[in-house]
């Protein structure tokens, strides 16, 4: 028996840190839902693999701004995600989450076998540390002005305007994300893949994708012509996949580095669910198997160098085949912000609307090669005028008229005329048609295919006037619904990875039997209802949207535009009447734990005491105004803190070499010294 080929279909891992929206499913999800769907039509052997993307710097400072643990945030958006993609008709094989113990344990199987093959290397080198949040910032939590595009707001590890992947310290005017104040460098040790040595492999790898599309295939380019530079696989982070190395327990793998190897974890998932444990490396462990990822183009460059180079490295693993990447949806012509809020959240939007609108109106006008667009003006056209207008009509008048004049059975074909003809054809070259546009990925061309299929049906109703010739010539008109019932069938299977919830309320009406998306794609060709069958009852397949309805989500948008406004424009007022201070000022001063040595009234200065104190390994004079609230004895022994480079003093003669901190009330009646809480040596930095 020939050996079906193997196709794995994998949608981007989405950071479980907030809900999906509508460009999400543009990007990623809907383009591989609807080629999975035709694949499974076709028979072939396919697999679709998601799940969350769990790590990272985007789990923890979502979890960090929520005040919860990073394991809440993933548990609360892995089932958030998983329900809204469930809710849509995403038909994963299998939904996992990359903070899962096996997928743990793949990744840092990876890692070792990096290790072992000599293509990972140690590197100390400095990195931006947070004095004020006390931690290294790694990738997302620097933000600044992108060197290359010099947008403001680029993150560390990547600039969302120019697309190009940084390292934080080429940021211009680099924050932490957290306290927006500028970091200092500290030396820290990592790992690096050395991808230098891959440069020539990847290039000629590239150069055999020759059907890939121009925008995945220049932007790797052009990352190759730059020089590809050794870069980091592991981060100074508490939350992720421990390294396995001695020394760096403290230490995670890079998210980057592990989220791709999520597609194995969860393909091991799905084949332990199924039973069969071993079943996963039938699909990436077999060179033939053709692994398809689809992607967003801001993930092009971990999908299409990074994540091949290290399945390469590690050997054994299939390689992608395709990485269909989509470039970006925007929203009444704005970016989409999940930031501003600024976006239609798909558990929102299916608190109003069916799924099928949204997928028809996203596939119809994918961003496949350009940006595009999505308007609620146009969803609720494509809605009304297209979905409802032309399919929704022809099925329902059709359907009508074969009740009211044929008892709801199908007529037998009579003798066939020029348009009969036709249409038959229509019907048998539509599966090819369709399929290759599928096969291309080019979910907008099939789209508008499948719309004009049922265009010409509409058509064919009107010019065929089965109204006149039910009187003038029953047979003919028999002949015209049998056909107009054969279509219909034709229309239900071929749109069934399109708008699978409708079309099989169709296949009911139709009173055939399965389930539509288990019918054969090529069957559609064959007008296979046979004379006699009867119709079910009628249902309304795609119900009028109402011009309030969409108003009010314009509205809705408009409302959170002009909140942004809002924030935006009372900046300056807030600005002015500002009288804090740059972090860089505030740490000028050097403030240090010390210990009272000695301690004497200053004569003649009765508020004045003369202190010997201990900074570290130095001792030093400070002259003090506290001795209306202190006995020199009282302070012999104390742990104090002191501002210790502040320049040499004179008070009333004599040298004060710093100054002691105290707290006092605003009419100076108390006055209580700064100390610590814990013995800590003196010296200590205070920060
Ligand atoms: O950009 C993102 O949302 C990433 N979480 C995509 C990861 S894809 C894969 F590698 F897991
Ligand atoms: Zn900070």
């Amino acid at each position: 028996m020939e050996q079906r080929e193997k196709i794995l279909v994998t949608s981007a891992l989405p950071y479980a840190n907030g809900p999906i929206h509508l460009g999400h499913l543009a990007g990623a999800y809907l383009p591989a839902d609807i080629y999975v769907r035709y694949q499974r039509a076709m028979k072939r052997d396919v697999v679709y693999i998601c799940g969350s993307d769990e790590h990272g710097v985007p789990i923890t400072i979502a979890a960090e701004r929520q005040g919860v643990s990073p394991r809440d945030i993933v548990e609360k958006y892995r089932e958030n995600h998983r329900s809204s993609f469930e809710k849509f008709g995403m038909s994963f094989d299998n939904y996992s989450g990359t903070s899962k113990p096996k997928h743990h344990e793949i990744s840092q199987g990876f890692f070792l076998e990096l290790h072992r093959k000599g293509y990972l290397s140690e590197k100390t080198m400095s990195q931006f540390y947070c004095p004020h949040d006390d931690m290294f910032l790694a990738d997302r939590y620097v933000e600044g002005t992108c060197p290359a595009c010099k947008t403001e707001g680029a993150r560390g590890d990547q600039c969302d305007a120019c697309g190009r992947s940084l390292d934080p310290t080429q940021l211009i005017n680099p924050y932490c994300v957290l306290c927006k104040k500028p970091p200092v460098l500290r030396q820290t040790s990592h790992w690096f893949i050395n991808l230098k040595q891959f440069q020539g492999q990847i290039k000629d790898w590239l150069d055999t994708k020759t059907g890939w599309k121009d925008n995945v295939k220049n932007f790797c380019y052009g990352w190759i012509n730059e020089g590809l530079e050794d870069r980091a696989v592991t981060r100074d982070l508490k939350w992720g996949v421990p390294v396995p190395l001695e020394g760096y327990e403290d230490k995670v793998l890079y998210v980057w580095f592990d989220a791709p190897i999520g597609y194995i974890s969860s393909t091991v998932e799905w084949a332990e669910k199924i039973g069969q444990p071993d079943k996963w490396k039938e699909y990436w462990l077999d060179k033939n198997t053709k692994m398809v990822h689809f992607i967003g183009k801001d993930n092009i460059v971990f999908h299409a160098i990074i994540w091949p180079l290290i399945l390469m490295g590690h050997g054994d693993y299939v390689l992608p085949a395709e990485i269909p990447a989509n470039e970006y949806l925007t929203l009444e012509g704005s970016k989409i912000s999940t930031s501003k809020n600024y976006a239609v959240w798909l558990d929102e939007y299916l608190e109003k609307f069916p799924p099928d609108p949204l997928r028809y109106c996203i596939a119809i006008n994918a961003p496949e090669n350009k940006d595009a667009d999505f308007s609620w003006k146009d969803f609720q056209a494509r809605n009304n005028n297209e979905l409802a207008d032309i399919l929704g009509n022809f099925i329902n008048r059709s359907l009508t008229f074969l009740e009211r004049n044929f008892d709801g059975i199908v007529p037998p074909q009579g003798e066939l005329d020029s348009l009969d003809r036709e249409l038959l054809d229509k019907i048998n070259a539509a599966p090819d048609i369709i399929g290759s546009c599928i096969e291309k990925f080019e979910v907008r061309k099939a789209t508008t295919e499948l719309m004009n299929l049922a265009r010409f049906a509409n058509k064919y109703f009107n010019d065929q006037e089965p109204w006149v010739t039910i009187k003038s010539n029953p047979g003919k008109c028999g002949t015209t619904m049998n056909l107009c019932v054969q279509i219909s069938r034709t229309l239900a299977i071929l749109m069934a990875p399109f708008i699978p919830f409708s079309v099989a309320t169709l296949w009911r009406m139709l009173n055939q039997a399965g389930d539509v998306i288990k019918q054969n794609w090529n069957d559609a060709a064959i007008p296979a209802i046979a004379p006699g069958h009867r119709m079910n009852k009628l249902e309304i397949l795609f119900p009028k949207i109402e011009d309030d309805v969409i108003d009010a989500e314009i509205e809705k948008l408009k409302n959170v535009v002009k909140a942004n406004q809002q924030i935006t424009q009372s900046k300056p007022k807030e600005e002015m009447e500002d009288t804090r201070i740059d972090f860089e000022d505030f740490q000028k001063v050097e403030l240090k734990v010390a210990r009272v040595l000695e301690a004497e009234r200053v004569e003649k200065a009765d508020r004045l005491l003369k202190l010997k104190i201990e900074v570290g390994d130095e001792t030093r004079q400070i002259v003090a105004g506290v001795a209306q609230f202190y006995e020199p004895d009282e302070l012999i022994g104390k742990t104090i803190v002191i501002a210790s480079n502040l320049k040499p003093a004179k008070i009333r003669g004599i040298e004060s070499n710093g100054m002691l901190l105290a707290a006092s009330n605003s009419d100076k009646s108390v006055l209580s010294l700064l100390t610590v809480d814990k013995p800590i040596a003196t010296g200590a930095r205070v920060s």
